[in-house]
């Protein structure tokens, strides 16, 4: 399926705490947009999950180190976790259709977020081990 989420090398950001964590979302993306209707529920429950540590732990190693762009990158977080748990209740209510049409589109903005924010991060992260 040419729209299925795939963590490619053009998202590698050489900094493993960040990618290990950018390749598990895009596997649990991909099993939430293969889901079947009965599966679903399942599959967005544990993508809301992982977001939700994922970008809780970039936000703390943001605040811990001082990053100077943390409150932008935070804020889209937020922004994006808060979507995905409307989604939650969407699917309760049965309306399946747009929690379809957010996990189509997260792929391209989470490649979109990973260039503009999580690869300032890396770099950010990466120095800040060395100093
Ligand atoms: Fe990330
Ligand atoms: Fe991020």
């Amino acid at each position: 399926m040419e729209n299925t989420a795939q963590w490619t090398t053009a998202l590698w950001l050489d900094f493993d705490p960040l990618d290990n964590m950018n390749r598990e979302l895009m596997a649990r993306l991909a099993q939430a947009q293969a889901a079947s209707d009965a599966e679903l529920p399942q599959a967005w429950a544990d993508l809301v999950a992982h977001v939700a540590m994922h970008f809780g732990q970039e936000d703390t190693w943001m605040r811990e180190t001082g990053h100077g762009r943390a409150d932008a990158h935070a804020l889209e977080h937020r922004v994006v976790l808060n979507l995905l748990r409307e989604g939650v209740g969407q699917i309760r209510q049965g309306e399946l259709e747009p929690v379809r049409q957010m996990a189509r589109e997260l792929g391209s903005w989470f490649a979109r977020h990973t260039h503009a924010f999580d690869a300032g991060l890396a770099l950010h992260l990466r120095r800040h081990s060395l100093s």
